[in-house]
């Protein structure tokens, strides 16, 4: 690639080549096939929930090997969702991590029951499973596992912790496909999993989510609540060989998937493969390109899992560095190069700091962990030149901001 040709105007690093363009931290990658799996849809006029739906739960129960699969509007639904069909509610405690987005918790919230939250363990960004046993309260209902960026938890430790405890295992797999843990894809592990197809995930919907279960009780719990508590859903109502009478069962939701977001996702799991390769070869790439900088910590690449690779998180090592995090990102921002932060510790946020009365330093391994991190741009649509050109900016800013003191 010529750099020269290729400066940018923002740079501000002495001797930084730069980019022209912005690599933009993420960018969905939508082809003919998907065009055409939409356009089929509309053109075929069944829009709301239907064959397409039930199309996209076989396939993908037969993609992460899991019993059933229920197809929902987002990540969030789907983990309410699975929590209301346990029945959680007033005055259970379900125990989840801090480091997390925020409808993890705030779908508990809404049922009426209460997170708590346990610390990630030290240098890692999943949840500690001796703090989660430390929680554990006479009202403890459920454990919520995050795979945060698409590294499992440490799930032999969790599901020993709720058998011994009489606790159920809802995943928040919304990071997590494909993820495998002891030679089984997330999906397959706990109770519930709820995935997320949210527009930067590893396959997209748009927006939309799944619940996989081996239950046959709680996919049926799912299905229902999903669309109004209606004891049969559209398609099976409107279809030729359907009827008009339905049972109103429960107090349900309207949660359920669209066939337009449906057709879109057919066509992205069959890409699944391909994209998760890329991603591996991209973040194997970044590897390479920056593991010998002291001041940076790259995710472990455990070969006894599989990482979806949903995010790469370096941690500075800012001990090392004559610069702080923001002014990392705002260095890379000057390079053209679009970052993220994953995650902003939920203990720290006004909605549960003002409820729960936290203070920063409650959850020290998340505190210090969210202080160093920086996502850096991880997508299949990525070229190799882009990848290069990140890992060129993080060496120069390195480089340029080193103390020089590797101790
Ligand atoms: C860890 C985690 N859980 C849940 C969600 C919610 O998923 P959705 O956006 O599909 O509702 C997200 C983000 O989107 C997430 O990052």
């Amino acid at each position: 690639m010529n750099r020269e040709a290729t400066r940018s105007p923002l740079e501000v690093l002495p001797g930084a080549p730069g980019r022209a363009e912005f690599l933009p931290f993420h960018r969905p990658w939508i082809d003919d096939d998907d065009i055409a799996e939409v356009t089929d849809t509309l053109r075929a006029g069944w829009l709301t929930m239907g064959p397409k739906t039930a199309r996209f739960e076989d396939e993908f129960a037969r993609y992460v090997g899991a019993r059933y699969a229920v197809a929902v509007s987002s990540g969030t639904a789907g983990l309410h969702l699975a929590l209301d069909a346990l029945g959680i509610g007033p005055g259970d405690e379900v125990i989840t991590s801090v480091y997390t987005f925020t409808s993890t918790a705030a779908v508990i919230l809404h049922l009426g029951a209460t997170p708590v939250f346990a610390d990630v363990l030290p240098g890692a960004l999943t949840i500690d499973p001796a703090q989660v046993a430390a929680r554990i309260t006479p009202r403890t209902r459920a454990i919520v596992p995050v795979h945060v960026a698409g590294a499992p938890c440490d799930m032999d430790a969790l599901l020993s912790l709720a058998s011994r405890h009489g606790l159920k295992v809802v995943e928040d797999a919304a990071h997590a496909l494909p993820t495998a843990y002891g030679g089984r894809r997330v999906g397959t592990i706990g109770d519930l999993t709820a995935f997320s197809f949210y527009a930067v995930k590893t396959i997209t919907t748009g927006e939309g989510g799944m619940v996989t279960t081996a239950s046959p009780e709680l996919a049926e719990r799912i299905r229902t609540r999903r669309l109004h508590g209606l004891s049969r859903d559209a398609w099976k109502r409107y279809s030729a060989e359907g009827s008009w009478y339905y049972e109103v069962t429960y107090p349900g939701y309207k949660c359920n998937m669209s066939d337009l977001n449906a057709a879109l996702g057919l066509q992205q799991l069959r890409k699944a493969d391909r994209f998760h390769a890329l991603r591996a070869a991209h973040a194997a790439r970044y590897r390479d390109g920056l593991a010998d900088l002291p001041e940076v910590d790259l995710p472990e690449a455990d070969p006894s899992i599989t990482h979806a690779w949903h995010l790469y998180v370096v941690r500075l090592r800012l001990e090392r560095l004559k610069i702080g995090r923001d002014a990392f990102i705002r260095l890379l921002r000057d390079e053209n190069i679009g970052t993220s932060v994953h995650f902003i510790p939920l203990h720290l946020q006004p909605c549960y700091r003002e409820r729960f009365g936290y203070r920063p330093g409650d959850f020290p391994n998340a505190l210090d962990t969210f202080r160093r991190v920086v996502s850096l741009p991880l997508y299949p649509r990525m070229s190799e030149a882009d990848v290069e050109d990140v890992i060129g900016a993080v060496r120069r800013i390195v480089e340029r901001y080193r103390t020089g003191r590797v101790s």
